[in-house]
Formats: C-alpha cells, sequence, structure tokens
C-alpha cells in the first residue's frame, strides 16, 4: 500500500482527501498541529473509513519538528501539503504570522525530499494567485497578478519555491489551484470546522440557517454583476478531494510532462452571492435573513474556472452540483447542531 503524507490532514480539505485517499486504497499518514482543527476530526475520518490514520502532532514550521517527523514516519511516496493559515483578512492584519508560517513549512518540507526518487508533491494553492482576472474564465497561463493579501501572496511565492526547487533537483510536483472549496462529506461526519466567526459565505449562510449567527451579510450589491453582488466558483469539497488523487497518481505514474505541473480546480461555473443564498434556501427549505452590506476590502468582483486543462490534461471534472453542494454543509451544519446539544 503506498503511504502518502498529509500535512494539514485534519483540515477542511485535508481530511476530505484523507477519506478519499484510504478509498482509493492508499495508507495516509497525517501531519498537523491542530492549529484550525480539532482532534475529533480523526474520529470523523475513521468513522467513514473503518480505519484510525496514523497522526502525527508537530508543526512544520518548526525545522527540528520536520526533521524528527521525517525520522519517525519512514519514507512515503507521496506528499500533499495542506498545512497553512489560510484567513485572508488575518493575513493581512499579521503579515509575518503568515510568510513565517505558510513558507518555512514548505521550505523545511522540501529540503526533506533528497535524493533520485523523493515522493511526488502535491502542493495546496489557490485561484488568489490571479487576483482579479483580466478574462474570465480564467486559466492556467493567465497572468499571476499582484496577490491581494500575504495569504494569497504565500500561494505565488509557494508556487515559485516548488518550481525553481524541481529545476534542481529530482523533485515532481503539482499545484493546484482551488477555487471555493465547499460543502461536507455526505455522511456528514466531517465537513468545514471554522473555530470563531466564519469569514467564508458558506458556513455564515449555515451557522445563520441554524440560529447560530442572527443576520448574514452579504459583501457588495453594486459589483457589474447580473444582481450586483459578487461572482465565485463553489467547487464541492469532495470533487476537490477526489481531484487530489488524480493529481498523485499522475505523478506516481510518472505520467506529467514537466516536474512543475499547475492545475485549475473549479467548475468553471459562476455564481453570484445571492444565487448561493437563493439556492440554500431552496435545498435547506427555508427562507435566510440577511442584509445587504458594503462591499469587503480586498474582494475580486467576479472569479471562475477555466476547466479546459483539467479535464484535458488531467482527466478530471468537478461532478458536483451546487445545490449538492449547498445541502451537504447543510446537513453537516445540523450534525454540528444536534452534537453541541447531546
Ligand atoms: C465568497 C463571496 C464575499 C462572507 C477565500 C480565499 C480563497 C479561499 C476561499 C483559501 C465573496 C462573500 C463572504 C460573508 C459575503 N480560501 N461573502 N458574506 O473570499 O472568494 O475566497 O476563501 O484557500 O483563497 O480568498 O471566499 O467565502 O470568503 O467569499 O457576502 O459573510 O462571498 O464577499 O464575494 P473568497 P469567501
Amino acid at each position: 500500500m503506498k503511504k502518502v503524507l498529509v500535512t494539514g490532514g485534519l483540515g477542511y480539505i485535508g481530511a476530505h482527501t484523507t477519506v478519499a485517499l484510504m478509498e482509493r486504497g492508499f495508507e495516509p499518514i497525517i501531519v498537523d498541529n491542530l492549529s484550525n482543527t480539532r482532534m475529533e476530526v480523526l474520529d470523523g475520518i475513521a468513522a467513514i473509513t473503518g480505519k484510525k490514520p496514523q497522526f502525527f502532532n508537530y508543526n512544520l514550521a518548526k525545522e527540528a519538528d520536520v526533521q524528527q517527523l521525517f525520522s519517525e514516519m519512514g519514507p512515503v511516496d507521496g506528499i500533499i501539503h495542506f498545512a497553512a493559515y489560510k484567513a485572508v483578512g488575518e493575513s493581512v492584519a499579521e503579515p509575518l504570522k503568515y510568510y513565517q508560517n505558510n513558507l518555512c513549512s514548505l521550505i523545511y518540507l522540501l529540503q526533506q525530499l533528497q535524493g533520485a526518487t523523493p515522493p511526488a508533491f502535491i502542493f495546496s494553492s489557490s485561484c488568489t494567485v490571479y487576483g482579479q482576472a483580466d478574462a474570465l474564465p480564467v486559466g492556467e497561463l493567465a497572468p499571476v497578478k499582484a496577490a491581494e493579501s500575504p495569504y494569497g501572496n504565500t500561494k505565488q511565492v509557494g508556487e515559485e519555491i516548488i518550481q525553481d526547487t524541481c529545476k534542481t533537483s529530482a523533485i515532481q510536483a503539482i499545484a493546484l489551484r482551488y477555487f471555493n472549496p465547499i460543502g461536507a462529506h455526505p455522511s456528514a461526519l466531517i465537513g468545514e470546522l471554522p473555530l470563531g466567526v466564519p469569514q467564508n459565505l458558506v458556513p455564515f449562510i449555515t451557522q445563520t440557517a441554524i440560529g447560530k449567527r442572527a443576520q448574514l451579510s452579504v459583501f457588495g450589491s453594486d459589483y457589474p454583476t447580473r444582481d450586483g453582488t459578487a461572482i465565485r466558483d463553489y467547487i464541492h469539497v469532495v470533487d476537490l478531494a477526489e481531484a487530489h488523487i488524480v493529481a498523485l497518481e499522475r505523478l506516481l505514474n510518472k505520467k506529467n510532462t514537466t516536474n512543475f505541473e499547475v492545475f485549475n480546480l473549479g467548475t468553471g461555473n459562476g455564481n453570484t452571492v445571492l444565487e448561493v443564498v437563493q439556492t440554500f434556501e431552496a435545498v435547506s427549505g427555508q427562507p435566510l435573513n440577511y442584509q445587504l452590506a458594503p462591499r469587503r476590502p480586498g474582494d475580486v468582483i467576479a472569479a471562475y474556472a477555466d476547466t479546459t486543462r483539467a479535464a484535458e490534461v488531467l482527466g478530471w471534472r468537478a461532478a458536483r452540483s451546487l445545490s449538492e453542494a449547498l445541502a451537504s454543509a447543510w446537513k453537516w451544519e445540523q450534525h454540528l447542531h444536534e452534537k453541541s446539544n447531546a
């Protein structure tokens, strides 16, 4: 059974990818410093798959921790690197925290990949590297623009660090540029677990619907879009997880054509904030309390993926709808509510 290190494997996308890896016959090894998740996610993974993956509680931003991890876990065939801070607004307020954590952890990881056949390396990147694209849908060859935040810059610089390292080593890597991951595993045993007030739209919607938040603020209703609210490409997190397996197998089977490849992971469809709200109301069967509010600084007007390269080269396309993703998010929120009232 091929072993795969999943850094940040108890996080939102990490946990869903760990489940997908196990279902595909891989043996995931999770490392997470629990700075933005809870140990109970490991129980959720075990409840879904029937097996509890090996777990290491280390902080990859500490070089000694990374060295200790690699000496304890032994050789792995692949690494999927999710571990990073990802709150855009927080990164503006605390840039050094983001540069230190997100870039040092990446560098310490890459320094462990020595020799002629290092593990295949998958990097969690983001559509934020495009900023406000000049043309939509945005393709992988679109110019990377000045990052809107230190968080987005750590993804841009992260890709450059990997690309330069691949040039002078045997490392084979793929960067996956996510659009907006939403939803939860259909079992409702794992899902998005925002600690504190959610920054992202969908968890704020579900927490408002369950009564945990009083009202959703729609940030901006005067954008040049069909209904005045901003457009994003919302992709089901299970589709996203499955794409990581396809990318990993591409490297393991040596199908990659260059030692550093980039793929967009989106649906190719753009939806406005109000369309997401209306779709949620339809799938949940209940009205949502929201107000129109001023724009949020740093937001782009519209972003949605050109999925051609992912479909034609990677051989992957998103299969799940916005309704299915929102229904799974709602089922997960209801599960959390039941657990907290148990
Ligand atoms: C989506 C839309 C908001 C909250 C960010 C990161 C990106 C990735 C996904 C990590 C926007 C609007 C939101 C709310 C709202 N994260 N909104 N009311 O900003 O597109 O992307 O998360 O990889 O890198 O940049 O996602 O969910 O925060 O916002 O109206 O309470 O919903 O203005 O138009 P975003 P989001």
